[in-house]
């Protein structure tokens, strides 16, 4: 018989099936509780909650794993680009050399924005912060390629618009926000050179790329590119479950993104560590502030839903600082702060109890600030990572057979029937 549990209420008992990953984990399916026992269940922050079947993606918590496909992120890391693990996210299978050309094609031929767009980052307030400018054209950009005929051409056309525009688009606003001229995308580069030249590239200055800048930023977004069920993904599924266009839902993605608990954070990491710096470099009286129940500040990039340890992206991060660092022949003394607070609260036993452990953003900040990135450019650099993540989320969703309107329920706490007052006998 199929592993089920029991439960029972009032001398009743109903069986709930089992279900099983690939990997060991265990759910309850609960699909039918309500109906057959008008119970529905309660989990704030969905904490115990697994919202689909997903075969992309998979995290151990305890033990700092994460797999893309079944392929560690280590691996991919080290050995994959940026644009090859999108395919792979995507498709579900690593590319053939045939496969990532076509693909590198694709991506270049649909690069260029549309240039009415450039019209509406002029005229943005200039303290605009750049993730509610890229959340809105983002929405916007339904508005200038509009619907295709069949959904097969709407899945592949416009996926790949959004992955190719979107570094256009970030870096269009970057230059806008300077007063400088655009540049444009050029199909000799690839995907990251092209990002990086559209950002810093100059006429009175040509932007000469780095391999080890390029690696860097492949290294960056790779370790983006997915995280199965966050706060941006969840609402890319959920806004996407009403049947919205793929624009609209990852546009909501990229405003869930933007909270300093989510991604937001790599913009908050670096604010911390000047401040640290700003006040003395003395890290205790931070580290005093973050265990302090009365007070609100947490340790920026510490601490994470899942991992109960080190998380496996951090690692990859903190390798990577010393080694662009070292490269580029930076010292940069944010990072100091950050190995010295680091060690403290690892020793400390609130986070060691509490089990928080560096987590992406703590490190990933000043590999962008090497890189060369303004800071209110941190998240938008997030969103681009986690682009190809939050578009293979949809689309599983939207060929899932099982697939429902995304719609929780909730406990009612509110007054009883009451009878309205009429406002002059009130
Ligand atoms: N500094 C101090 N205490 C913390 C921190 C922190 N960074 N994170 C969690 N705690 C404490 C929290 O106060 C609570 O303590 P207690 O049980 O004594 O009341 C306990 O740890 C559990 O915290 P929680 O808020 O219930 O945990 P959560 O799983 O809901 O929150 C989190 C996860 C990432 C929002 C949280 O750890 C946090 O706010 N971290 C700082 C922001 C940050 O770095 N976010 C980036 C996350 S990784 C990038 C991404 O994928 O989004």
């Amino acid at each position: 018989m199929a592993e089920h549990v029991t439960i029972t209420y009032n001398g009743t008992a109903f069986e709930l099936p089992v279900i099983t990953g690939s990997e060991g984990e265990k759910a309850i399916d609960i699909s039918t509780l309500r109906q057959n026992t008008g119970f529905i269940t309660l989990d704030p922050g969905y904490a115990n909650t697994g919202s689909c079947i997903s075969d992309i993606t998979f995290m151990d918590g305890e033990k700092g794993v994460l797999r893309y496909r079944g392929i560690p992120v280590e691996q991919l890391a080290e050995y994959s680009s940026f644009k090859e693990t999108v395919y792979l996210l995507i498709n579900g299978k690593l590319p053939t050399t045939d496969e990532l050309n076509e693909f590198s094609i694709l991506l270049n031929d649909h690069s260029l924005v549309h240039e009415d767009m450039k019209s509406f980052y002029q005229n943005f307030p200039r303290a605009s912060h750049p993730m509610g400018i890229l959340s809105s054209m983002v929405n916007a950009l339904r508005s200038f390629y509009p619907e295709l005929q069949t959904l097969e051409e709407e899945i592949n056309i416009t996926v790949t618009r959004l992955l190719s525009k979107i570094r256009t688009m970030a870096a269009m606003s970057y230059k806008i926000s300077r007063g400088h001229q655009v540049v444009y995308p050029r199909s000799g580069l690839l995907y990251c050179e092209n990002f990086l030249n559209m950002m810093f590239h100059t006429p009175v200055r040509p932007y000469k790329l780095d391999r080890a800048v390029v690696k860097a930023l492949n290294v960056f977004w790779i370790l983006h590119a997915d995280h199965e069920q966050n706060c941006s993904t969840s609402a890319v599924r959920l806004v996407g479950s009403g049947r919205v266009n793929l624009f609209a839902a990852i546009s909501a993605g990229i405003a869930a993104l933007w909270g300093p608990l989510h991604g937001g954070a790599n913009q908050a990491v670096i604010e911390m560590l000047n401040t640290i710096t700003e006040n003395g470099g003395r890290i205790q009286p931070f580290i005093d502030k973050a265990k302090d129940k009365n007070d609100p500040f947490r340790l920026m990039g510490f601490g994470h839903r899942v991992y109960k340890t080190y998380d496996p992206r951090a690692k990859i991060m903190k390798k990577w600082c010393d080694k662009l660092l070292a490269k580029l022949n930076i010292k940069d003394p944010l990072l100091d702060v950050a190995k010295e607070l680091e060690e403290i609260a690892l020793k400390d036993d609130y986070f060691i109890d509490h089990h928080l452990y560096p987590n992406v953003d703590f490190y990933s900040g000043i590999v962008l600030r090497a890189i060369g990135i303004p800071t209110n450019m941190f998240t938008v650099m997030f969103a681009i990572g986690r682009l190809p993540g939050w578009i293979s989320q949809w689309k599983e969703s939207m060929d899932d057979p099982n697939w429902k309107i995304g719609r929780p329920r909730q406990i009612y706490t509110g007054p009883n029937k009451t009878d309205y007052i009429p406002i002059n006998k009130r």
